[in-house]
């Protein structure tokens, strides 16, 4: 690895990130910002103006890989921005597609000169010198990699949100996902690490963190001691942040402990991600999601002790291999009885090499995207529903910026993470309050979004 980040190797590059997929992969990017930015090179905000172009690629679903190799094959068409010091521009990939893919994408696509995976961040600065400066078309992609992304700099999107990675990898081989291939075993962090890494956070004045991984819940199951998840969430909180967030919960490694850090931690945000995937027992164990329905209720019902009021979103597949239409009204009638104020649809997509590409899978299309259609409505139902219970209460809102579509509007998230449009009085400068938390008085609901003006 290169890690001399002073020596402004790069001065006169730009660069330009195009991020695809989780909140792991934009990390990553932030990560990548960093260490080319500490090399002296200047973001850019398009592909028209960079020197250097960095996929960060998603293969969940076949649509992200499909639009990829779009983008990157339209890159061909780009002309190189007048006044760079290249001849060529520099075309990298990385992330999942990078990880699975490797050599393979150089041999396709004659324009790219690096691939790295999702373990070779620390790898990049010199891949891309040997193109730069070599003309060398490079792959690399380990498997396994004791650096977390975290032991690079950063340049964070928001000043006052960090996302800090707590596990990397994932062990649970869901049959549809592809995910524990690319991003490969589950391999916790230190708690110190976590832990200094949130302080410097809150030293440096960010407002909230969101503590990522795969499968959060099973953190430390690999670390001497076997610190558990509840002690990631009481030290990171002890820090004094204002706001914790965590995401991925598995429902089959939710504890209680876990849970009632929702009633005693009040920095721990009202708010939880609990993917389902479907509400039939038959499928879930197609899926080998390793609960059912009926646990799965139990631990909405127990999050509901611990926090009423608790806004619950998940992830929905539609159409997985099999699936009957008693299967999809189970789905139907979960995400009906939850109420969750944000659910993410996704419709099924095989993945080679997985085990669930190998089952029968004959379910017409035309009959899945119904399905689809019908648990829109009533995700959509429940969403407004969980938004209309804020009308007429003041919600402490974190700020962000200035509505896009609205002057004179500035939009932040309330605790439960509900977009919060308010309405800001004359003399008061939107740009001030970014960064700000701030009481707003609820006075619209809809599905999407909550409205209200500055208390
Ligand atoms: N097809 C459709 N959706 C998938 N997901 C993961 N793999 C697939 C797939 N092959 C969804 C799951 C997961 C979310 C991140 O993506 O719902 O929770
Ligand atoms: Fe994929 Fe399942 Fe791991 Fe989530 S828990 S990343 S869905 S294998």
């Amino acid at each position: 690895m290169d890690a001399d980040f002073g020596s402004k190797r790069y001065l006169d590059l730009t660069f330009h990130i195009q991020t695809f997929g989780c909140q792991m992969n934009k990390h990553d990017s932030e990560r990548i910002a960093g260490m080319l930015e500490g090399l002296g090179a200047l973001p850019v905000a398009t592909v028209e103006e960079s020197d250097v172009t960095v996929f960060m690629t998603c293969c969940v679903r076949e649509a992200a890989d499909v639009r990829l190799m779009g983008q990157v094959s339209s890159m061909k068409n780009v002309p190189l921005r007048a006044g760079s010091p290249l001849q060529k521009r520099i075309v990298a990939i990385g992330g999942c597609i990078g990880q699975r893919d490797g050599g393979k994408l150089l041999d396709e696509l004659d324009h790219v000169d690096v691939v790295f995976g999702t373990n070779n961040l620390a790898s990049l600065p010199s891949l891309l010198d040997a193109a730069i400066n070599d003309h060398e078309r490079t792959a690399e992609t380990v498997e396994e990699s004791d650096a977390f992304p975290t032991d690079l700099p950063t340049v964070r999107e928001h000043s006052w949100a960090a996302w800090l990675p707590i596990t990397i990898g994932c062990n649970n081989f869901c049959t549809y996902c592809i995910v524990p291939y690319v991003r490969g075993r589950e391999k916790s962090r230190p708690l110190e690490d976590i832990v200094s890494e949130a302080r410097s956070y809150v030293a440096s004045g960010v407002k909230e963190i969101t503590l990522l991984g795969q499968n959060v819940n099973s953190y430390g199951r690999d670390l001497y001691g076997k610190p558990r998840f509840a002690d990631v969430l009481e030290a990171v909180a002890d820090t004094g942040i204002e706001r914790i967030r965590f995401a991925t919960s598995h429902p089959k490694d939710l504890t209680d402990e876990v849970i009632g850090k929702f009633a005693t931690l009040p920095n721990l945000m009202p708010a939880l991600h609990l993917p389902a995937q479907s509400g039939s027992d038959a499928i879930l164990k197609a899926m080998h999601r390793v609960y059912t329905v009926d646990h799965y209720l139990g631990l909405i019902d127990k999050l509901r002790d611990a926090c009423p009021g608790i806004a619950l979103s998940t992830d929905i597949i539609v159409g997985f291999p099999g699936e009957t239409e008693e299967d999809f009204q189970g789905t139907y009638d979960l995400v009906k009885r939850v109420g969750y104020s944000q659910v993410f649809t996704f419709i099924y997509s095989k993945r080679e090499g997985t085990p669930a590409a190998k089952l029968v899978d004959d379910t017409p299309r035309s009959v899945i995207q119904e399905r689809f259609e019908r648990l829109r409505t009533v995700v959509e139902d429940g969403a407004l529903a969980y938004n209309k219970a804020s009308l007429g209460k003041v919600v402490p809102v974190l700020f962000e910026g200035p509505s896009k579509k609205e002057p004179g509007i500035a939009t932040g998230h309330s605790p439960e993470n509900i977009n919060v449009h308010a309405i800001v009085p004359e003399g008061c400068s939107i740009d001030e309050l970014v960064g700000q938390t701030r009481d707003v008085l609820i006075d619209e609901a809809r599905t999407w979004y909550l409205r209200g003006r500055l208390a």
